[in-house]
């Protein structure tokens, strides 16, 4: 029988846990959610628990992270499911804690916020002004809680992930910040508990969007170099598709973020169209190598 997954909500119970696992010698390792949980974060819970000993899976619909008029009440919730594929993919503790716990001054009172600006400015940024600030605060009070050696996120949010990492460095978070690979259905859609929203029509046409990256890909491998003609060809592929509503194609830097004129093999591809109440994002690297894998066990 494996370990039955602990459930914890309060942040002292939780610190108190992981402090005796870390003074036996163990590595935590990290899977921020904010629940609904899905084949891909079953993934990232399996990575983690395959290169540390103790694995924390946290849930917490984060409103920070919401602007106005956003779906934070509608936000999938499931937390039966979340504890059985949490504990089924191998984590040991689950941290579910409540909006008190987290903003015991209230959401609208946080005076303290991690801001990484450049970053945050472009794509998911420029659609949603406030959201990487409320994801960064979460995740640096989240990584106070947990002091985990290893966190990890999918590749899926790229971006949250490169700023992720730029707000580990910048602060010195004795963190290693991993990336795993997007999990996809077999048309291509990557998983997202947002995908929920989608009627049948719409998740018929939503795989567009990786078409229309992966066809960007193809035309950069290809020899196009001009970034504004591979933009237009991955725009006109999701305007063609009915249903679909583009909000932004980009070619970016895959580390800086910042678009590109020149597109070259260390691109990356980003989108993001809504269908009905679904809005969803997507990325792909031009090259297969590109795309970040586990680097491994490492001792602290
Ligand atoms: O990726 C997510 O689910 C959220 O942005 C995160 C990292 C759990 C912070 O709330």
């Amino acid at each position: 029988m494996p370990p039955v997954i602990a459930t914890v909500v309060r942040g002292v119970e939780l610190r108190d846990r992981l402090d005796s696992e870390r003074s036996r010698g163990h590595r935590i390792g990290f899977v921020p959610t904010m629940g609904s949980l899905h084949r891909g974060h079953a993934e990232l819970i399996r990575t983690a628990a395959a290169h540390t000993d103790v694995v924390v899976v946290s849930v917490f619909v984060n409103p920070l992270q919401f602007g106005a008029g956003e779906d934070l009440d509608a936000y999938p919730r499931d937390p039966a499911g979340d504890r059985d594929v949490a504990e089924a993919a191998g984590a040991a503790v689950m941290f579910a804690p409540t909006e008190v716990e987290m903003y015991p001054h209230g959401r609208e009172a946080v005076l303290t916020t991690v801001a990484v600006p450049r970053l945050a400015a472009v794509m998911e940024g420029a659609s949603r002004p406030t959201h990487f600030a409320g994801v960064c605060t979460v995740v640096a009070k989240l990584w106070n809680l947990v002091g985990p050696c290893r966190a990890y996120f999918g590749e899926k949010d790229f971006q949250q992930l490169a700023i992720l990492r730029r707000m580990a460095a910048d602060l010195s978070f004795p963190v290693d910040v991993v990336g795993c690979p997007t999990v996809r259905e077999p048309d291509g859609l990557a998983l997202s508990s947002r995908n929920a929203y989608l009627s049948a029509e719409e998740r018929a046409v939503a795989p567009v969007l990786h078409r229309a990256l992966s066809l960007g890909a193809e035309a950069i491998l290809a020899g196009t170099s001009d970034a504004g003609t591979v933009r237009r060809l991955m725009a006109e592929t999701i305007d063609a598709a009915p249903l679909g509503r583009l909000d932004y194609v980009e070619v970016a830097h895959g580390d800086t973020l910042q678009p590109l004129t020149v597109a070259t093999e260390d691109a990356r591809l980003f989108g993001a169209v809504r269908f009905g109440r679904a809005r969803l994002i997507d990325n792909v690297g031009v090259t297969p190598s590109s795309t970040d894998t586990d680097p491994g066990p490492r001792r602290p």
